[in-house]
Order: structure tokens, then sequence, then C-alpha cells
């Protein structure tokens, strides 16, 4: 390229390169093409700029700069196919990378969640803090050590799901639990008192389902044992609950019940306009109970409660079907 003027072998030296790069496929077509144009040692521009030395004084500002243009081109070109070549996906599928991106959808709590959450926030407020219990119990805990009998009624193979293919520790049946109230017996199997506790999970029932039934819902129990617990504490509990979930003053009341795992029992309602509403059970915690985890029912008295967590979540938004709960329906869930 001895003789050539140097603008026409710069344009020509451009013309290739560009030509080489845009044709390289692969990283390494790339690096072979970058050492042919712009090796240090036997690259074309290397080759150039010799010629540059023997330019008549007067043009060269013109011919420097146009050597300068022309590398910084082919360098910037290189670095482009570079980049286009290390994201072949994109490069190929005719991804227009350009365009702005698809919104990401946040998702939110569930209600459910919500409430739990709520819950236990409250209550940890009132000195109760959170224990785990397990979805799947054996008979003891579930039945017995609440002082339900093998002849009472709520241990009807019928009205629970026994999972017929496993076996507790000790070798009997086990279930998915009725009720969060065996984990007040397997907090009190292994802590001594005081003890102030609540549970928050799901419990299982071969209920009908329907708009206030489901097979699969939510409690929280609660748990208060010490010197000279009493019921009037249960009630101021129920009701500081009740008022700060709901963010306004409700009132509380108790109606006799039985439940055999408390003595007295009641069934707790609170004030919901001109109406109560049925909010779960509670009472005074058997001495049997005490007993069957080691306790001395004259040392330590105790109550207990359970509550219905969908029943509260409904009634504060005014949910009128507990089976919204659980079908997913993006266009219910995003109103909480
Ligand atoms: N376990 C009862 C149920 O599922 C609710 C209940 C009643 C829990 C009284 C308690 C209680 O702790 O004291 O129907």
């Amino acid at each position: 390229m001895s003789s050539t003027d140097p603008i026409t072998a710069l344009d020509a030296y451009e013309a290739d390169a560009l030509g080489a790069i845009s044709q390289a496929q692969s990283e390494a077509e790339l690096e072979a093409v970058r050492i042919q144009f712009l090796g240090k040692k036997k690259g074309r521009l290397r080759e150039l700029q010799s010629i540059l030395g023997k330019v008549e004084p007067d043009q060269r500002p013109v011919v420097g700069k146009k050597f300068n243009g022309v590398k910084t081109g082919v360098e910037g070109e290189l670095q482009k196919r570079r980049e286009q070549i290390s994201r072949p996906q994109a490069a190929l599928s005719g991804l227009d990378i350009t365009l702005p991106g698809k919104p990401i959808e946040l998702g939110r709590k569930h209600p459910l969640t919500q409430t739990i959450e709520e819950f236990k926030d409250i209550m940890g407020r009132l000195g109760f803090s959170v224990a785990e219990g397990q979805e799947i119990e054996d008979e003891r805990h579930n039945f017995e050590a609440l002082n339900i009998p093998l002849d009472h009624p709520a241990r009807d193979p019928l009205d629970n799901f026994y999972l017929a293919a496993a076996e507790s520790a000790a070798g009997g049946p086990v279930l998915l639990r009725s009720q969060t109230s065996p984990v007040q017996i397997r907090v009190m199997e292994t802590t001594p008192p005081p003890i102030r506790i609540v549970c928050l999970g799901r419990v299982y029932r071969p209920d009908t389902i329907d708009a206030t039934h489901s097979c699969m819902f939510h409690q929280m129990e609660g748990l208060m044992v010490g010197d000279s617990v009493t019921m009037a504490q249960l009630k101021t509990i129920l009701h500081l609950l009740a008022k700060a979930y709901l963010g306004h003053e409700v009132r509380v009341r108790f109606r006799p019940s039985f439940f055999p795992f408390t003595e007295p029992s009641v069934e707790a309602d609170m004030s919901w306009g001109d109406d109560w509403l049925e909010i779960g059970g509670a009472g005074m915690v058997d001495p049997n109970v005490l007993r069957a985890v080691g306790y001395d029912p004259d040392e330590v008295s105790g109550f207990a409660f359970g509550l219905g967590i969908d029943r509260f979540c409904m009634q504060r938004y005014n949910v009128t079907d507990i089976r919204r709960f659980v079908e997913n329906d993006v266009r219910f869930l995003r109103q909480f």
C-alpha cells in the first residue's frame, strides 16, 4: 500500500475493517479481525501509521485527524459487535432490547396472612409469645390430654382426617389436627408455668363446604397459665384483641358453653352493630388438662381460648364467602 494517497488508504482500511467486523460470528472470529486490523505488531493500522510519517508536513493535521477518526470508529464498532455476540439469544431472536420493559406486578400478602400477622402483633403487645405447633397430630395431643375421652363424639373418624398410612412416634394413629388446642398441651409439656402463648395456624375438619364452612380454616389458640389467672383477665384480653383488630370499640360477652378441656367454658361474642357475633370458645383450663401435663391444679390456674381467624377477617373486610380465601382469584386478593 506504498504509493496510495493516505486518505484513500484509510477509507479502504475502514471499509474492510467494518465489513469484517460485521461478518464475525463468534468471539474468536472477532478477535482474529481485531488482530488483523488493530493488532499492535502486524495489524493493518500499524502499516498505515508508518505511511503517516511520510506525509508532507502541511498535510499532517488532516491525515492525522482522519487516522484518529477511523481508528476510534473501528474500535467502537468492534466493541459493539462484541456485545452483540456475547448476547446471542437477543441477537438471534430479533428481540428488541430497546423496548421498555413490562412492568413487574407486585404481589401482596393474602388477607388471612395479614390478619395472622396483625393478631401476632396485637397479642405480642399484650405479652403473649407465638408458639409453633404441628398440623399432623397424634391422638394424645389432639384428644386425650385435652380431656376428650375415647367415646367422645369429637373423636369420630368421620369427623376427622385420619392419615391411614402414617403413625405417630409412639405407634398410634395420626390425623390432621382438628383444632389448635393440642399446642396448649405441647407447650405445657415442655415449659413450666407461667405461660402466655398464642398459636396461629390451619386446622382441618371434613365439614360440608359452604359460605361459612371450609374443610381447612385458621384458628388462634391462646393460653395463659400462672398464679391466680382469672376469667376477668380472659375477657379483658379478648376485648383488647377485638378492639385493636377491628379498630373501634366493641363489647365482649360470654355465654355458658361446654368444652372438655375447659371448666367453666364459654362462647365469646363481640358486639356488631345491634348484633352479637360469635368469636370463639374459651374457658378456664380444666384441672384434668393441667394434671395431664404434670401441673398441679392447686398451684396454678389458666385460661384458654380458640378463635376463628377467617371469620374475624371476613367480618372486618365484609367478605361474605369463606371460599374466596382459597380460590386464588387475583381480582379478590388485590383488594387487600
Ligand atoms: N378447640 C375449640 C374448637 O376448635 C375451640 C376452643 C374452645 C379452644 C375453648 C379453646 C377453648 O382453647 O378454651 O372448637
